[in-house]
């Protein structure tokens, strides 16, 4: 891999990282597609990555659909699927990790300790394997992309990282690949972080700035349904990950419900950007 993007490199060509756990839906597409947009050259790799899965979490069920993944890039044109195997990526011996610490806490960092390490250390290594110019995160994973964002600057990767905003179904529900877990009581209920979304932004158009009282309003629309269980429901910096009291342009509602077994999360600004 580090071969083939030197190679293209040494030729002027650039290069674009779409990283993913692969069973590939519209939303990873759009990543593919704004990747074809920004370099030469596309690489997504396809890794369910162990070291960011906690004990008791899906890693063994997480939906693996590599023949599907691999023909929906084909069908848009992406110049490389870069699928390692795991003991090649952790091989014997392996004992590093990269740890982000701030903003790796609290969140989905907090029912998820150790979650944010795993990624950080799969990220860096695919930086440094696929060496690419620029590589593209979904800000559905908001925390996330602010993990990422954190450690290119924090450790000097000379890459630049692009945000793509959330791609979503028709009714709203942001995609994932775990939506594929919900029964349809369970989808119906999945609706819940949409709406909260929406009816928050509503709110704020209307005048309130009381981030209390904007999440009092999620929590009772939510209290109604008891097959949502609440993980958080939080206003926080886009940057920092640090709670608003006040809304601002920088807020951003970030919140995370389990429906039945499945973990499902949301976000999106209060204000429109001016
Ligand atoms: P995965 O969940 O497969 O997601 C891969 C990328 O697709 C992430 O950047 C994610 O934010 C983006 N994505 C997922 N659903 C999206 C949607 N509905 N709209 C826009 N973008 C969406 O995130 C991971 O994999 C892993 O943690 C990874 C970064 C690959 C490290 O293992």
């Amino acid at each position: 891999m580090t071969a083939w993007s030197r190679g293209r490199r040494s030729v002027g060509q650039t290069i674009a990282l779409v990283p993913t756990m692969g069973c590939l839906h519209a939303g990873h597409l759009s990543l593919v597609r704004e990747a074809e947009r920004r370099a030469d050259l596309v690489v997504v790799s396809i890794f369910v990555n162990p070291s960011q899965f906690g004990p008791d979490e899906d890693y063994d069920r997480y939906p693996r659909t590599f023949n599907e993944d691999r023909q929906a890039l084909e069908n848009i044109g992406a110049a490389v699927l870069f699928a390692p195997e795991a003991d090649k990526m952790y091989s014997a011996g392996f004992q590093s990790t990269v740890c982000i610490s701030r903003v790796s806490q609290g969140l989905c960092g907090a029912a998820r300790p150790g979650h944010f390490d795993g990624v950080a250390t799969v990220v860096a290594k695919l930086f440094n394997i696929v060496v690419p110019h620029i590589a593209i995160f979904g800000e559905k994973d908001f925390q996330q992309l602010a993990v990422i964002r954190a450690m290119v600057r924090d450790l000097n990767f000379d890459l630049e990282v692009v945000g793509h905003p959330i791609v979503r179904e028709d009714d709203g529900l942001a995609m994932s690949s775990r939506n594929r877990y919900l029964n349809r009581a369970e989808r119906k209920s999945a609706l819940c972080l949409s709406g909260a979304l929406q009816n928050a932004r509503r709110q704020v158009q209307d005048g309130e700035r009381d981030c209390r009282n904007i999440l009092r309003s999620i929590h009772a629309f939510w209290a109604v349904d008891p097959q949502i269980m609440v993980d958080y429901a939080k206003i926080v910096d886009d940057i920092t990950l640090v709670e608003h009291e006040t809304v601002a342009e920088s807020s951003i509602l970030v919140m995370a419900v389990k429906i039945g077994q499945t973990l499902l999360i949301d976000n999106g600004h209060l204000l429109p950007a001016t």
